[in-house]
């Protein structure tokens, strides 16, 4: 059936869908099925009704199953067949006629249709203008089926719908009032710079773009206001713009206005880094990062300029324009990161956030230091391990080789499955497929060769993984590029976001940050391309190589069991919290000797046994099982880590709830809060706005955020402060998970516990008001691979 526009004539708003599905096409009425209901729900929240609206569609027709491809008559979807063609003409002289002041997107088929634009998550939240019906404004947005498939997504149409509105009053596009000064001489650019100095009332935006290699810097962008900025070019291409003696006064007068403004950036922890390494100019009053207040404000959300943009401004989209017009576009980001941070700041307040602001404000200074400062590697260390493994791997590939008979690459994922499958005729393993529809394939890797071996017990197979693995310690950790001065350089990323550096040093989001709760990330450095990049995985034996100069030695600090003793104290299980209250402060031994260990505890009640004769590999099931009870993982999550049967892992579920019955009381209590509020806070006030569908997902991620992100913080608060009290004669290598290092002078080792104790012995209150503090452990040795206990 042929579903027609419908709405109110005069109406100021139309939303425009992709093609009707089932329930529209029998009722005749665009949007009346889930998509429909989704979209009442986005509009509800945005503060209007589909009864203001008109709507309607692309197609006007639905697609034999629903697969809008059907009219088209290429794949890529740029050439409507006739009967899409007249569909797409009666739009038009839809909006001639009902004249709306603005046209709502919803979803690429429909931009496209409009604007002629693809990539809805490029462009939505920027009015545009409508190659349609030239002169017209659009706001792209999700289609509301896709925010039905990802949640989040729900939060960014409902800010686009609101956009909508605002911009509805006029068909007039925004008044575009910002002086962007792209073209600037040497002396105007200078004279911009004195005027800020000596004029300028506010802190300034800054923005510096950067090229490989090494990240040199190419242009500075600094704005007054969101209305106004300028930029200037330094380098163009490989060439250099100025005189080395024009350069440096240029140099000279930007570190003046730095050193008296105060200083907005976009994940400045970059920008400053960059400065110092190549200017030796320190951003000393860096006040606000945009990219902080995003992640703190909406810590599910992206956090790119381009998507904070997208929420907080009324500009055009700028953020395609990088490589026509680089000049433009750096003034726009310095401009525009003004604007966010005007809007930031009234959010910051609506929220209430400023304590966690400032909080990871304090710590873009460790982490900019941190990454410049790099980890430095024995080299002799590492050419003897690389030896060792070189031998062994030789040793490895002709063994195998004798004894399968032929040569094989073991990195190559096709001779090995041939090896595997066809010669050896082993079971085919394949890959885990996200649903059930993705078809399966063949995979030889590590868990399949893992599998395999468990299953057959053939001796090629653990030494085709011991192959495969040293080849990795070699290519990723012992092969790496060190710097000149013989270190591995990282990128600290403090608000848990891995920022990939795209073409042009375009920062990217990565969606799984929202995961991170308030901890650092670290990826491979964007700034110097030096060491293997993230710090995380490096495996313990190639630990080895980062030692710690004579006389010195690598000093471990970690907090012990932290998100146990969080939980503990959350959900009030005493037995518990006596336990860690007793541990508190004992060495090693004697609480290996008195059996003090949360997990051996968790053993003893799952097997009713006397805690002292619980085995290593009870205390392992123990010590998963409340894991995985505490942030309520599934049975085959739990089946898997302890090699057990789901029908076991249930059994111990059911038997650990019964010794914890106050568990699924908290777990109650969240979900009631998540009902009322959908935010959570954490032991320090860190507020997290849960946007997820309802369901198991949501819970579970849910559950972890108090004790993951009370540690993260925790860790972070002890840092700060070692950092800016005694970072004078403690050197911090690295920051990793529950952990902080330090290299420090072997005959100091008592004193420096003892003040590092001091600091990291934190007090915490529990939510119903319980005073606590988390132990910390050491261990030291004279490499990062070598600590022992202390
Ligand atoms: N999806 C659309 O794009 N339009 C409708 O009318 C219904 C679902």
């Amino acid at each position: 059936m042929k579903v027609k526009t419908v709405g109110p004539v005069g109406a100021k708003i139309f939303l425009v869908g992709e093609a009707p599905g089932e329930e529209e096409d029998k009722y005749g009425k665009p949007f009346i099925g889930t998509a429909g209901h989704k979209l009442d729900v986005l509009l509800a929240e945005a503060g209007i009704s589909r009864h203001e609206c008109l709507i309607g569609n692309v197609a006007k027709e639905r697609p034999p199953g629903n697969k809008i491809d059907f009219f088209y008559e290429d794949k890529r979807r740029t050439n409507p067949k006739p009967i899409l063609q007249s569909w797409i003409n009666e739009l038009k002289e839809e909006i001639l006629m009902y004249n709306p002041n603005i046209i709502v997107a919803l979803g690429d088929t429909a931009m496209y249709t409009l604007c002629g634009l693809r990539g809805i998550s490029r462009y939505r939240g920027y009015i545009t203008d409508c190659a349609l019906v030239p002169g017209k404004k659009v706001l792209p947005t999700y289609h509301p089926q896709k925010t039905n498939y990802e949640w989040r997504l729900g939060f960014d149409a409902v800010m686009d719908l609101r956009k909508a509105v605002a911009n509805s009053n006029t068909p007039d596009f925004p008044k575009d009032t910002r002086k962007l000064h792209s073209g600037c001489s040497f002396n105007e650019f200078m004279s911009y710079l004195d005027w800020l100095i000596r004029e300028h009332e506010g802190p300034i935006a800054l923005d510096v773009e950067t090229t490989d290699p090494g990240c040199h810097i190419d242009i500075i962008g600094i704005a007054a206001s969101p209305k106004l900025a300028a930029s200037f070019q330094i380098i163009n291409g490989k060439r250099p713009v100025l005189s080395p003696e024009k350069e440096i006064l240029l140099w000279r007068k930007l570190a003046e206005v730095l050193a008296y403004k105060e200083c907005i950036m976009q994940n400045g922890v970059f920008d400053m880094s960059v400065l110092w390494l190549h200017t030796n100019i320190f951003v000393e009053k860096f006040v606000f990062d945009t990219l902080i207040a995003g992640h703190v404000c909406w810590p599910e959300r992206p956090r790119s300029l381009a998507y904070l943009g997208s929420i907080c401004l009324n500009v055009p989209a700028w953020k395609h324009t990088a490589e026509e017009m680089p000049l433009l576009y750096n003034a726009s980001d310095a401009a525009n990161t003004y604007g966010i941070y005007e809007y930031m700041v009234k959010e910051l307040d609506k929220q209430k956030l400023w304590n966690t602001f400032n909080f990871e404000m304090a710590q873009v200074y460790p982490a900019a230091m941190l990454q410049l400062q790099g980890v430095e590697v024995n080299t002799q260390v590492r050419d003897e391990l690389k030896k060792t493994v070189a031998e062994r791997l030789e040793y490895l590939d002709t063994t195998i080789e004798e004894m399968i008979g032929k040569k094989v690459n073991f990195n190559s994922p096709k001779q090995l499955q041939s090896l595997l499958y066809i010669d050896m005729r082993l079971p085919v393993q394949y890959k885990r497929r996200k649903s059930a529809s993705e078809e399966r394939k063949a995979t030889a890797d590590a868990t399949a060769l893992q599998t395999l071996s468990r299953k057959t017990d053939n001796p090629v197979l653990d030494l085709i993984l011991e192959y495969k693995k040293l080849y990795k310690l070699t290519s990723s950790f012992l092969d790496m590029e060190l710097s000149p001065r013989n270190r591995v350089h990282t990128s600290y990323n403090i608000t848990g976001a891995t920022m990939l550096r795209k073409k042009k040093g375009l920062i990217i989001d990565d969606e799984e940050a929202y995961k991170s709760f308030g901890r650092w990330s670290s990826s491979s450095s964007i700034i110097l391309p030096y060491g293997s990049g993230n710090l995380q995985n490096i495996p313990k034996i190639a630990r080895k190589i980062y030692t710690a100069p004579p006389g010195y030695l690598y000093l471990q600090a970690d907090y012990m069991q932290a998100e146990a003793v969080v939980v503990a104290y959350e959900i009030g299980d005493e037995p518990a919290k006596l336990l860690f209250r007793t541990a508190f402060g004992l060495p090693r031994e004697e609480r290996l000797a008195r059996h003090l260990d949360i997990h051996r505890l968790t053993a003893a009640l799952m097997f009713q046994k006397q805690i002292s004769e619980v085995t290593e590999e009870e205390r392992n099931i123990g010590k998963r099982l409340r894991h995985a009870t505490n942030y309520s993982a599934g049975p085959t999550v739990l089946a898997n880590s302890i090699n057990c049967t789901t029908k076991k892992a249930k059994e111990l579920f059911a038997k650990y709830h019964q010794a914890c019955p106050m568990l699924r009381l908290w777990h109650a209590r969240i979900q009631d809060q998540l009902r009322r509020t959908r935010i959570l806070t954490n032991l320090f006030g860190r507020n997290h706005r849960f946007l997820e569908r309802w369901g198991d997902e949501l819970f579970r991620s849910a559950y972890s955020f108090i004790p993951q992100s009370t540690v993260g913080d925790l860790l972070n608060k002890a840092l700060i402060k070692l950092y800016y009290e005694y970072g004078k004669h403690l050197t911090i290598p690295l920051q990793l998970h529950d952990a902080v290092y330090f290299i420090i002078k072997e005959t100091e080792l008592e004193t420096r516990i003892k003040e590092i104790r001091d600091v990291m012995l934190i007090p915490m209150h529990s939510s119903t008001g319980e005073e606590f503090i988390i132990d910390v452990d050491f261990s030291a040795g004279p490499s990062w691979g070598e600590l022992e206990d202390l």
